[in-house]
């Protein structure tokens, strides 16, 4: 059996922080999502962090007025995301855990700790038809909060398997793999991303389950050698041969 399309969610926040570490007007995050989405792109990832040290609320306005594909938006599970989440009704809402130190997301959302939060936001970004999904560990105590919250799709964390080399990185394929299995089969869908690359794409596009993966910061950089087209073609490419 083949599996379905995978998609590509491209995240273009690196774009915006090159730009803020001069204050200038570029470059412009919305002209590289534009070409990302010309190159075969599936959809555009961004996040809104709270303290806006890359996207910033005027991205996020002109990205949902001009994308010719769905916007994901990254958001930490506060009230005032959620606000800007349902003024702007992106196509989804991917729920991430946000501390204001870190380099990156760091870990995922504690799904089951955070039940009494997360509900409501969920329920709220279900109502006005924004797919919600969470950024968990690959973990069955986390697939099995996502199925109480009712979040109908889960993105698993790869940040842990793009770290790990030899046995510990098949160890952790293999949890990522289970974990989209069990989410499967509750009928969630599911995506999955955090530090692939071209080198470690392959094995994790190759897992029948997934939907979508969402790369950013590997493709940014690599785009300053290549072209950020280029480099999408060649990611999609090789998610492409992967199933
Ligand atoms: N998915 C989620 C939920 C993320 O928070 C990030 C990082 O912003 C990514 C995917 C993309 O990770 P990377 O930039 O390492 O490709």
């Amino acid at each position: 059996m083949t599996a379905p399309h995978l998609r590509l969610g491209v995240n273009i926040d690196h774009v915006a922080t090159v730009r803020n570490a001069r204050g200038s007007g570029y470059p412009d995050p919305v002209r590289a999502a534009l070409l990302a989405a010309q190159a075969g792109a599936d959809g555009i990832t961004a996040h809104l962090r709270e303290d806006r040290r890359h996207i910033t609320d005027d991205d996020i306005a002109r990205l949902s007025a001009e994308l010719p594909v769905p916007l994901n938006l990254e958001m930490a599970a506060t009230e005032e995301m959620l606000g800007i989440a349902l003024r702007h009704k992106p196509h989804a809402a991917c729920i991430v855990p946000e501390k204001r130190e870190e380099r990156t997301t760091e870990g995922g959302l504690d799904a089951r700790g955070q039940h009494n939060l997360l509900a409501p936001m969920v329920t709220q970004l279900r109502n006005a038809n924004i797919r919600v999904s969470l950024f968990i560990e690959p973990d069955p105590a986390q697939i099995e909060a996502a199925v109480r919250l009712g979040a109908p799709v889960v993105e698993l964390h790869t940040g842990r398997y793009c770290e790990l080399e030899g046995e510990a990185q098949t160890a952790e394929l293999r949890r990522i793999a289970d974990a989209a299995a069990l989410a499967a089969k509750n009928g969630i869908e599911v995506h999955a991303g955090h530090g692939l690359t071209f080198d470690n794409v392959v094995p994790v596009a190759a897992i029948p389950q997934l939907a979508e993966l969402n790369i950013g910061h590997f493709l940014i950089g690599e785009a300053i050698f290549d072209g950020l087209a280029p480099v999408v073609k060649r990611m999609r490419a090789l998610m492409d041969a992967a199933r």
